[in-house]
Parts: C-alpha cells; sequence; structure tokens
C-alpha cells in the first residue's frame, strides 16, 4: 500500500489533501523564502490520531511538519521536502471553561482570538495578542512561546500554559502538569514542549490561564528625540504606573503608516521615534499619574509631544500605528531581523546594529519597530521595487554574521520572538554555546529517536 492509501485509511478521505493548491498554501508559513514541496496534508481530529501518525511515520520513515496559523516569520512550519503536514485546523475545539481555575482546555488548533473572545465572555483575559490573533492557533503560539505586544504587562504565552497534552516523537502521549498552579515533583516536561518549535512532539490540547480582565486601558504615543531618551521614558512610566505594553516604531515606519494607510500622525511634532504605552486607567489617580510622568518627561526634554486616548476607540486607533505595521510593509517583501537584549543594553545596542546597518544598507529603507519594553527590535530592510528577490535577500544576509557577532558580544538573542525555525538555524551558535546546542540535540533523541518531528529546524 503506498502511503497516501495507507494515510487516508488513518484518517479518512476529507482529512488527507495532495492537491496542487493545498500543497502550496499548507506547506509554508508567510516566509516566502522556499518552496513548499510537502506530500501530502492531513487533518487530525484527536490526540490518538496523530499518535497513530506518528507511529505509522516511524515505522516508515516519514517525516512530519506540525501546521497551525502558519504566520511564523522563521519558516519553523515550512514543508518544503516531502514531509507530512499535519494541520490542527480541525482540532479547534475548546473543551472545558472553569471559573475557579480561571483556566480553559483548548484543542490546539483553537484559533487565539477564538480564546480571548471565551475570556472576555465571561469577564476574563487571555492577555497574549498581536496583529495575527485571528488566525494564529494555540498550538503553534506554544510552540513558538508567542510574544507579541503585551509582554511587559503579562508575559509569553509561557506564562499562561497550565497543561498540556502532547505526542511525542516516539509516538507517546504525555499529559503535562494537569493545569495545577503548583506542582513540585521534578522536571516540568511542559517547558521543553514551549518553543520546541514541534521538534520534539506535537502540542494536541492545552489548558491555558486566564486573568482578571482590565476595567478600562489608555494609551499614550510620545514622540521622542532618540533612543537613550526613549529608554529614560520607558523607565519613569514603569516606576510610576503598572504598564501593560511599551512598543516603539521609528519615524520612516509611521511614515509607510501614514501613506500607505492613510493613518494619521498622531502628534503635530514629528520626532525621530514614537514610543506607544498602554496602562490600566481604572481610577483618576492613575491617569493624574500618568499625566504627571508625561510633563515630568516633557522638562526633561525625553519627549517633545504626545497624546493620550480619551476612549476605547481612540485608543485602538492609536494602536493601529503599531500593530499594523508588520501587514502594510509586507508589499515591500522585507528583511526582518528579530533581535534582543537586556533592557539596559538597548541603546548600545541600537547603536552598534545602526552603524552596521549604514555601512551596508545605504541603498535601502531600514524601519526600526517593535516591543522595546521587552529589548526585543525588529529590523526590517525593504526590498526596492526593481530588485530581484534573490538577489535583495543575498544583499541583506551578507550582513548577518556583523549583526549576529554583535548581539553575541552583548549576550543577546538572534530571535527575540519569531522562533529558529529555518532561517535562523544555521546562525543558532551566535545565541547557543556549543555545550547548550549539543544538550539540545540530545534532547531531540530522546523524545524523537528517529528525527522525524520537524526535521530540519532548529537544530
Ligand atoms: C510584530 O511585532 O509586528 C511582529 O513580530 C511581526 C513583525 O515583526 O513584523
Ligand atoms: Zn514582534
Amino acid at each position: 500500500m503506498d502511503t497516501i492509501d495507507s494515510l487516508t485509511k488513518l484518517f479518512d478521505d476529507a482529512c488527507v489533501l495532495t492537491d496542487a493548491e493545498s500543497l502550496q498554501t499548507y506547506g509554508k508559513d508567510w516566509t516566502k523564502i522556499h518552496q513548499p514541496n510537502p506530500l501530502a496534508i492531513v487533518f487530525p481530529k484527536s490526540t490518538e490520531q496523530v499518535q497513530a501518525l506518528v507511529k505509522y511515520a516511524n515505522q516508515e520513515s516519514l517525516a512530519l511538519v506540525p501546521s497551525g496559523g502558519r504566520t511564523g516569520l522563521s519558516g519553523g512550519a515550512v514543508a518544503a521536502n516531502q514531509e507530512i503536514v499535519v494541520s490542527f485546523d480541525k482540532m479547534n475545539q475548546i473543551l472545558d471553561f472553569n471559573s475557579l481555575d480561571r483556566s480553559v482546555q483548548c484543542q490546539a488548533g483553537v484559533v487565539t482570538q477564538q480564546l480571548q473572545n471565551l475570556a472576555t465572555e465571561n469577564n476574563l483575559f487571555y492577555p497574549v495578542d498581536f496583529a495575527s490573533s485571528g488566525s494564529t492557533q494555540i498550538g503553534g503560539n506554544i510552540s513558538t512561546n508567542a510574544g507579541g505586544i503585551k509582554v511587559v504587562g503579562y508575559g509569553l504565552t509561557r506564562n499562561w500554559v497550565l497543561g498540556l497534552t502532547v505526542v511525542t516523537g516516539a509516538g507517546e502521549i504525555l499529559k503535562l502538569n494537569h493545569g495545577l498552579v503548583k506542582n513540585a515533583t521534578g522536571y516540568d516536561l511542559r517547558q521543553l514542549f514551549i518553543g520546541a518549535e514541534g521538534t520534539l512532539g506535537f502540542v494536541t490540547e492545552a489548558t491555558m490561564k486566564l486573568a482578571r480582565a482590565p476595567q478600562n486601558f489608555s494609551v499614550m504615543v510620545l514622540a521622542i528625540s532618540d533612543i537613550p531618551a526613549l529608554m529614560k521614558v520607558f523607565d519613569a512610566f514603569q516606576n510610576a504606573l503598572d504598564l501593560s505594553a511599551f512598543e516603539f516604531f521609528s519615524e520612516l515606519t509611521l511614515h509607510y503608516m501614514h501613506t500607505d494607510k492613510g493613518y494619521a500622525k498622531p502628534t503635530e511634532t514629528d520626532a525621530p521615534f514614537y514610543a506607544l504605552l498602554e496602562f490600566d486607567n481604572d481610577n483618576e489617580q492613575r491617569e493624574a499619574k500618568a499625566l504627571e510622568t508625561f510633563e515630568y518627561c516633557m522638562e526633561q526634554d525625553w519627549v517633545v509631544d504626545g497624546v493620550m486616548s480619551q476612549s476605547i476607540e481612540q485608543a485602538k486607533t492609536l494602536w493601529k500605528l503599531r500593530e499594523d505595521i508588520s501587514e502594510t510593509i509586507a508589499v515591500y517583501t522585507p528583511y526582518k531581523n528579530d533581535l534582543s537584549v537586556i533592557i539596559s543594553k538597548v541603546p548600545e545596542f541600537l547603536k552598534k546594529v545602526d552603524e552596521v546597518v549604514a555601512n551596508n544598507y545605504s541603498e535601502f529603507e531600514v524601519l526600526w519597530y517593535g516591543h522595546i519594553g521587552d529589548g526585543n527590535l525588529h529590523l526590517n530592510i525593504l526590498k526596492p521595487a526593481d530588485m530581484d528577490a534573490a538577489e535583495f535577500t543575498q544583499k541583506c544576509s551578507v550582513v548577518n554574521h556583523q549583526v549576529f557577532e554583535i548581539m553575541q558580544t552583548l549576550e543577546g538573542s538572534i530571535s527575540a520572538e519569531h522562533g529558529v525555525g529555518l532561517l535562523k538555524r544555521d546562525y543558532l551558535h551566535y545565541s547557543r554555546s556549543p555545550e547548550e546546542i549539543a544538550t539540545m540535540k540530545a534532547v531531540k533523541v530522546v523524545f524523537d529517536p528517529n528525527g522525524i518531528m520537524n526535521p530540519g529546524k532548529m537544530l
């Protein structure tokens, strides 16, 4: 029996796709660098079906690639080598909600927004958020330890995972931590699967934690003269208020939001950088504190102009200036870097990387934006319309080693939140020591002895 017949026996006709369009769609994520070339797409409906598939793949030495919302930016969900893509689209059920535990049990294919909406309907809050929350799936968020725009206030996806069901590469089902808040019984294996990009096994179900819903929030956008001033503004605001977000974007980035999207500029005065901050504003003292801090930052000449939202609607409009950047600039096929250092090193990091950028990319437009309150900056180089994509990628990647050497000296990360996948795999050693990489490889062998789970990604 050939592979496709066997897969059809394991699933059913409707859950195995091999047509050209599906292979193209499900064989890639948002990176456009690799040509998708999967063997088939399968749509399991249960953990047991995933287990049966993994056992079969082990027997036949077939490679499996997990597929969620396919919004990844590092090629982690790309299938370019005749792999079987395992889509979690049909495992999209919310299985349980418990108000006392403040927890939701989800299948891996539950879309982030589905979870956020369920939380809101129950007057609670799922705080991990990003522009693509309408398409990303919980399993993918967990496998990449997704960050997003509220990490300053709420942390990464890792903070919100109470329990996991996984199918390991050896075909075992592990139920990890059972939703417990406290569990001091040795190694927390759940944490190993978070951010593992499906290289150890596939997440099939998760118990996610919810938070108390913020009663009201306000957003400020501040025009700022330089990065050292921006960090001082962050320090002043984080000392004055509980911030839920502290993001930034450069003047050129704002220019694109203005010209391409028609979004109004937030302030009358232009500045090289803009900070966007959000805070819970459920009493007058908080608002007074925010305004007092704003005035203090103006007096220090750190801030040259600013605006504070007067309604939730206005807050959402201001957020669009930051949230819609990635989608807006996608037409310019940007070459992306996703870098991080500890917060206090951000000015040094940006100065050094900017020098490399100025020396090498003078012919290109360079956009900076990102989660500066996490020390995470996105460096995007825009492709000139008349330049061939392959030539552009080649020109941009020439300076990777210089940029990553800077990251290494600063003990930063070459991928803060987008993951390693295929794109950053060969640069992993800039952020991880040989001993760490050897340990990671040894861990992979324990869970995936035949190397069938998302092979070639990360390691
Ligand atoms: C963002 O922060 O907007 C996302 O990580 C996507 C991107 O970097 O373009
Ligand atoms: Zn980001």
